[in-house]
């Protein structure tokens, strides 16, 4: 902690208006596609320059192609180990000048090096109030725990499991007849708009990050 009065180190991640976006997925990619649908709307001032994934067959790589964006796969059996892996991942961001790396349903916990190169430009969506039910099936632990509220959350990675600082979250009502499936899909769709919102704000330079703390500032008023 710091001492009482000190101002605590803050951090101003993004701002630089039309972001060079990179999207890291595994699977279906329905959140890549909100993203790309946010851009191509016009709604999002980003760049997509290509889309990873570790899986050859994601079509998270086909929605990429269909749109024009670079596909990449990286499959790890071809790296030594994790490290390595994402180390090549990175040279191929790095030269392809992406500034903010979108997780989105990526499945591979990225090793420390990678998040301390993208420290404050690496985000992750993850389908729970966060710090509630992190990792895999969040949406089954919290029909398990028996929750009344879920939801999503947008946060910056850290070296942890889904336990880096929070951007943005949206609660969701668990009914009494949900199953993991249906609790999914109403979580999906707040994702859909919580993560083109997150990078929006990132690319608008509005987020602050004061210790886990990012704070939001408002939109600055339209000019004339
Ligand atoms: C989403 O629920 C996301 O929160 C989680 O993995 C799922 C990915 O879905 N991290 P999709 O591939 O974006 O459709």
């Amino acid at each position: 902690m710091p001492p009482e009065g000190a101002t605590p180190a803050e951090v101003r991640p993004g701002g630089g208006g039309r972001v060079r976006l990179a999207v890291m997925a595994s699977g279906r990619g329905s959140n890549l596609q909100a993203i790309i649908d946010a851009i191509e709307a016009g709604q999002l001032p980003a760049q997509l320059v290509c889309v990873v994934s570790d899986r050859p067959e994601a079509y998270a790589l086909e929605r990429a192609r269909r749109h024009g964006i670079e596909a990449l796969a990286v499959p790890a059996r071809d790296l030594p180990d994790r490290q390595a892996h994402h180390d090549r991942i990175a040279e191929l961001l790095d030269q392809r000048g992406v500034e903010l790396v979108a997780l989105a349903g990526y499945l591979r916990l990225v090793p420390p090096r990678f998040v301390a190169r993208y420290r404050w430009r690496l985000m992750n969506i993850h389908p729970s109030l966060l710090p509630a039910f992190p990792g895999l099936r969040a949406q089954e632990q919290a029909l398990a725990y028996g929750v009344k509220v879920s939801g999503c959350t947008v946060h910056f990675v850290d070296e942890g499991m889904d336990s880096g600082p929070i951007i943005l979250q949206r609660a969701v009502p668990v009914l009494d007849d949900d199953t993991p499936e249906r609790l999914a899909a109403r979580i999906l769709e707040e994702e859909h708009r919580l993560y083109p919102e997150a990078i929006r704000l990132y690319a608008q330079g509005r987020l602050r990050v004061v210790g886990r703390r990012v704070h939001i500032l408002p939109a600055p008023e339209p000019a004339g």
